[in-house]
């Protein structure tokens, strides 16, 4: 049977870190400032923003909401996204993905200043990563590598399995593992084999975007298994992309959805712009 790695818990404690960090920073007269920027009405897009807000009221930073209508263009949200680049209040900048279709989401990444950046988009940011020499982590799996450090399993030398090989989780995922000696294989839609891949992971990341996509025979006994999927099942009921109730047995740990990667996320978007505010600042 699984331990469960509560996601709200671990990032409470690292919350309760960052207000404790930002209130001293604060005394020196420095507010600690996130821009949130939006476009449209998708649902789900408003909830994180929603949940990106009250996060930075819980830690004391001030939070600067721009929501643009749907039909907003490419130019106009570059626009914008200079200004904030400009704006010393704001010290990171997170613009809401997906965009509409119309927009160029490269376009918009490339546009937000580096030292801005706490999404970790930006392909300078990338390759800082990539390198292992880093001021901002990618949000999502920087929240993975905390929930896997809170089992207490060593990531050096285990097999880990990566699921989705998206340039926001999948690829940055597999480079933090490697950063902490673990062997890693990204697996596809176009992977052949997957499921006997995955059966050998010590440690699998499920990052695909389809509901209940992990089964029990991909997953190994006492296995860390990681869930970062957002999904709806066909009863139109949250869910990850791991079938949960199914692996749970067999799982050494597993994350629940909600309540497991998500919170973490949001939290380390916080440590990211509390670390561009010490960098700017020169507090190191
Ligand atoms: N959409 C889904 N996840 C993310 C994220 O981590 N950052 C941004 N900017 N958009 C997202």
């Amino acid at each position: 049977m699984a331990q469960i790695i509560d996601g709200k818990a671990v990032s409470a404690k690292v919350k309760e870190q960052i207000r404790k960090e930002a209130a001293e920073i604060k005394k020196q007269g420095i507010e600690i400032g996130l821009a949130v920027v939006i476009v449209g009405s998708d649902p789900a897009s408003r909830v994180y923003v929603n949940n990106k807000k009250k996060a930075c009221e819980e830690v004391g930073f001030t939070s600067y909401e721009y929501t643009l209508p749907e039909e907003t263009t490419e130019s106009e949200l570059i626009s914008l996204v200079e200004k904030l680049n400009d704006d010393d209040k704001v010290n990171g900048i997170l613009v809401q993905l997906p965009l509409p279709e119309h927009i160029d989401e490269n376009a918009i990444i490339n546009a937000i200043r580096p030292d801005k950046d706490v999404d970790a988009f930006h392909p300078q940011n990338v390759g800082h990563i990539m390198i292992g020499d880093f001021n901002f982590l990618p949000c999502t799996p920087a929240g993975v590598m905390e929930l896997i450090a809170e089992t207490g399993v060593d990531v050096c030398g285990k097999n880990c399995v990566v699921i989705g090989r998206s340039n926001i989780v999948g690829k940055p995922m597999a480079m933090l593992l490697l950063h902490k000696h673990g062997t890693v294989t990204i697996c596809h839609s176009r992977t052949k084999g997957l499921a006997e891949i995955c059966a050998r992971a010590d440690i699998l990341v499920a990052a695909v975007g389809k509901p209940k996509f992990v089964t029990p025979d991909m997953v190994k006994e006492g296995a860390v298994v990681i869930d970062v999927g957002m999904d709806r099942d066909e009863n139109g009921k949250l869910c990850g992309d791991v079938d949960y109730a199914a692996c749970f047995d067999k799982a050494g740990y597993i994350t629940p959805v909600p309540g497991g990667v998500g919170p973490m996320t949001v939290a380390m978007l916080m440590r990211n712009t509390l670390t561009a505010a010490k960098i700017k600042n020169n507090i190191m």
